[in-house]
């Protein structure tokens, strides 16, 4: 099974599509989080992004559909892959479909307001060790500048400055927000509501997810 997590900045792709990938045992892939990695090593390819990044626009497609390409080709199991923050657009779409065609699909849109987007941006602390997300309003850890995990250091994303995270969200409604269509087309569309707290939301994605797994051994 491939699972699309759609949805706005801060929706909560990254905190779900972990908890989907623990509960289901299926392999996540993000592209933001590829990217930054290649922007900490300081790649040629980290150097190409950095700056369109750090303004909160989209990199290339060309350059996404690579790594998400190369992922795909390489993955270790069977059981299907989740794929965080791509595709992005239309013409990502279409060439997820070239890469991987007639796979068994389901597009779960993570909606939440845009108020809420700001809020929970606002909030988010990365541990610059492990990578573990944090939210100081919403999921806050136990000392506010430390990792629970590992004790690293809590920063702040680049891009959720002020004004980068505004420049996200205008890019996910004027560029993101049409694959909706795309994916009610194809039938594999759902939406989830996204407010409320993380457990709350994995509770209405799993349900989501078990009654598209009950559908097909019934098949
Ligand atoms: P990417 O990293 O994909 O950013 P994004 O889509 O803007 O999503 P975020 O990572 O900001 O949020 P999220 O939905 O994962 O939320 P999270 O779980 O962290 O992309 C970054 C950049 O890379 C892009 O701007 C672009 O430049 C480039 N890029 C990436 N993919 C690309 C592509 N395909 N094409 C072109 N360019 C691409 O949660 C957010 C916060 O809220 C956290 O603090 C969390 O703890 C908290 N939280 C989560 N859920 C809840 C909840 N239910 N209640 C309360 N708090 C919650």
């Amino acid at each position: 099974m491939r699972i699309i997590l759609l949805g706005p900045p801060g929706s909560g792709k990254g905190t779900q599509g972990e908890l989907i990938e623990k509960a289901y045992g299926i392999e996540r892939f993000s592209t933001g989080d590829l990217l930054r990695e290649a922007v900490d090593k300081g790649t040629d390819l980290g150097r190409r992004i950095q700056k369109p990044m750090e303004r909160g626009e989209l990199v290339s497609d060309d350059i996404v559909i690579e790594l998400i390409q190369e992922k795909i080709n390489k993955k270790d199991s069977q059981a299907g892959y989740i794929l965080d923050g791509f595709p992005r657009n239309i013409q990502q779409a279409r060439e997820l479909e070239k890469i991987d065609p007639g796979k068994d699909e389901i597009a779960l849109d993570i909606r939440i307001s845009d108020h809420e987007v700001i809020e929970r941006l606002s909030g988010r602390r990365v541990c610059s060790g492990c990578g573990a997300v944090f939210n100081l309003k919403k999921n806050h850890p136990e000392h506010q500048d430390a990792c629970d995990k590992c004790g690293g250091t809590l920063i702040q994303r680049e891009d959720d400055r002020p004004e980068v995270k505004k420049k996200r969200l205008e890019v996910y409604h004027a560029r993101s927000e049409n694959l909706t269509g795309y994916y009610k087309s194809k039938s594999t569309y759902r939406e989830v509501d996204g407010s409320g707290g993380i457990k709350k939301v994995f509770a209405r994605i799993a349900a989501v997810l078990n009654q598209h797994l009950s559908k097909k051994e019934v098949i």
